[in-house]
């Protein structure tokens, strides 16, 4: 296993968790086989990256367009997540993880919406790392919620127009209490964004893996973020700069 220096993790991991149902049909299998497995590997990543120290965990697990996938895929997607909610909630409060949800919560069934509020509840005062699903997300469906928020709030005259800085955009979005990714894996091989984080992603470093979901392991994940550790982050500045600001924090 990779060398990982503990104090150039990535502060806040975000994952696209991709190809489950390419990693079934290619064993014959049903969709939801594969889903069933790629929840294995969440346990996986969510154990590692808490034993790893890593603040926040942001896991995409449903997006705005899955709802557009045939019903019973939708229905079984539902079902497990409560049942993972449900079995890993005693698993958070003894590794001390408080749950999060940022997406369109309006859109999930009401069930699924019980679940998650006592799971949330339950581990609200957890001071360990954020595991933050995001479910019936989109980055751009968040990007108008938060646009209506702030007309809202402007209406009401409680905001104008020289107010709008990043910092403030930031506050009315589902993420508004976490720091942007440093770091994004997609596996599966697919090398886009599918309306991830838009906003928050403008400086996070990407890696794409070709491994399906459900075949990713904790030696994929230390490779994975072995590449962070290696990569510079330049934030629009200089090379130099960036080596001189090493430097300096290095006294
Ligand atoms: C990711 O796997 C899980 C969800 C999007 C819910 P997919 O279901 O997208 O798997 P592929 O991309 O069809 O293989
Ligand atoms: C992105 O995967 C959404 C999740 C992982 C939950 P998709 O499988 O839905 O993305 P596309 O359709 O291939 O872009
Ligand atoms: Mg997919």
């Amino acid at each position: 296993m990779s060398q990982l220096d503990p104090q150039k993790l990535p502060v806040h991991l975000a994952v696209i968790m991709d190809g489950n149902g390419r990693w079934a049909k290619q064993r014959m299998l049903r969709r939801i086989v594969g889903h069933q497995r790629g929840a294995e590997t969440v346990k996986m990543v969510v154990e590692q990256s808490s034993l790893l120290g890593i603040k926040y965990l942001t896991l995409f697990a449903f997006s705005s367009e899955n709802w557009s996938r045939p019903a019973l895929e939708v229905r079984g997607l539902m079902t497990l997540l409560k049942k993972y909610i449900r079995q890993e909630t005693a698993r958070m409060m003894r590794k001390n993880i408080r749950y999060n949800v940022i997406g369109n919560r309006t859109d999930l069934p009401d069930d699924v919406n019980d679940t998650l509020d006592e799971a949330i509840q339950k581990t609200a005062a957890n001071t360990g790392m954020v595991l933050t699903l995001a479910l019936s997300y989109g980055g751009r469906q968040e990007l108008c919620r938060a646009a209506a928020r702030m007309t809202e709030d402007a209406v009401a005259g409680k905001l104008s127009a020289s107010d709008i800085t990043t910092e403030l955009f930031d506050s009315y979005l589902d993420t508004g209490a976490l720091p942007d990714p440093d770091f994004l894996i997609r596996t599966s091989g697919e090398m886009r964004i599918s309306n991830f984080l838009l906003w928050q992603l403008a400086y996070t470093e990407l890696y794409f893996t070709e491994t399906n979901w459900p075949d990713f392991t904790i030696n994929e994940l230390h490779k994975a973020l072995a590449a962070f550790q290696a990569r510079e982050r330049r934030f629009g500045m200089t090379g130099d700069q960036i080596t001189e600001r090493g430097d300096l924090s290095k006294d």
